[in-house]
């Protein structure tokens, strides 16, 4: 028995489950594990190195391409956050879609392209990206972690929508709608697009909800990392297990609002804005940027990106540890294969039940 939906489809995968995007970290290994076990990988845009910042993150993004690829015949995809602040975003795009246009098994094999954190309209408008979206199968995925956001993904032309709710990890809407609501406000205002429902699923229960509600697929981004073959580090994972769903916090970043587990560096962290506090603040975030140097501004990035680094190499009590409240249904360290075939199960028979009530 297979679950059959518009994301299998679309994608030829035999599993509607992909990674989440997971940048700075590296997630290459999880990539090669979710495509092995017949889900969609996911390629993060990775940003960190051992001094904090990358300089030369398009190597590291046709790097991770060229792992991934060596090491699986199954689906993936990549990352870019599009934000202002992504120095050298658009070199990344043209870049990372040049080096999947001269590889034949690249090509075959690398069809899901995932932006967010900032315009929906920044890859489709790349003239590299619209050759490669013209010779292959390449669909173009944006996260939407708002209505507004899915507004915007629809009129730029994206394939599909990532539809990600207030209870996931990492970057979040400062507007904190819920996954819940979030997906039926998307799809009843855009029924026909396929969307990944992301932020709070980890089991197939939660995937069956998802899939009854307008969802063709889900992304996951806890229950991955506390995997035997993420390459994250064994402290980060074993945050997992024990945690509770209330053991994470909404705090601002450089990059905006961001759920992390709670630990030192979290708590010593700025409170969420409200939306006009929001549009201020980055105004004046703007406004600081046109004003200080390039240099001055890789400073405050690298700082950010530090706290990442220290979390990725184990430092639980200063490091920045994005998590989401899906941590409070994950109970132990299990193999993607694992992982995926048991939400597979259950999300099958969960469905089924649904399906007897129906008289
Ligand atoms: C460690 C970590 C890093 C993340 N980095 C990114 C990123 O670079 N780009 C992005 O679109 N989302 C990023 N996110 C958000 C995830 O893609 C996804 O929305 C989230 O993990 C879903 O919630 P879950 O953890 O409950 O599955 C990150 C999340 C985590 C946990």
């Amino acid at each position: 028995m297979v679950l059959k939906t518009n994301i299998t489809e679309m994608f030829g995968i035999k599993h509607p489950i992909a990674s989440a995007a997971m940048g700075p970290f590296r997630t290459t290994e999880l990539a090669v594990a979710v495509a092995d076990a017949g889900g969609l990988g996911m390629i993060s845009h990775t940003n960190v190195s051992m001094d904090g910042y990358e300089k030369n993150y398009i190597d590291a993004m046709l790097k991770n391409l060229d792992f991934v690829v060596e090491h699986t015949d199954g689906i993936f995809g990549f990352n870019v956050r599009t934000s202002r602040n992504e120095v050298i975003c658009d070199e990344l795009i043209s870049e990372t879609s040049k080096h999947i246009m001269a590889n034949p098994k690249l090509k075959e094999q690398c069809l899901y392209a995932l932006s967010s954190a900032g315009s929906a309209a920044r890859v489709p408008k790349n003239e590299d990206f619209q050759k490669l979206r013209k010779d292959s199968n390449i669909k173009h995925f944006h996260v939407a972690p708002a209505l507004w956001l899915a507004d915007k993904c629809v009129a730029a032309g994206c394939d599909g929508l990532v539809v990600t709710g207030f209870e996931g990890g990492g970057h979040q809407s400062y507007e904190k709608v819920g996954g819940m609501v979030l997906l039926q406000q998307v799809q009843q205002k855009h029924p026909d697009i396929p969307k990944i429902a992301c932020g709070g699923f980890a089991t197939g229960n939660g995937m069956a909800a998802a899939l009854a509600i307008g969802a063709g697929g889900i992304a996951m981004g806890s229950r991955f990392i506390a995997s035997i073959d993420s390459e994250f580090h064994e402290n980060y994972k074993g945050v997992v297990p024990p945690a509770k769903a209330q053991d994470t916090l909404v705090r601002t970043g450089s990059l905006g609002t961001i759920r992390l587990w709670k630990n030192k560096y979290s708590l010593s962290k700025g409170l969420v804005k409200t939306k006009e506090e929001k549009i201020a603040e980055e105004k004046a975030l703007v406004d600081h940027r046109t004003a200080i140097s390039e240099e001055e501004l890789r400073e405050e990035l690298r700082r950010d990106a530090k706290a990442a680094f220290a979390a990725y190499q184990g430092d639980m009590e200063n490091g920045g540890v994005l998590l989401g409240q899906s941590i409070g249904i994950i109970n132990k360290l299990e193999s993607v294969s694992d992982i995926v075939e048991t939400i597979i199960k259950d999300a099958e028979k969960a469905l089924k039940k649904a399906a007897s009530f129906v008289v």
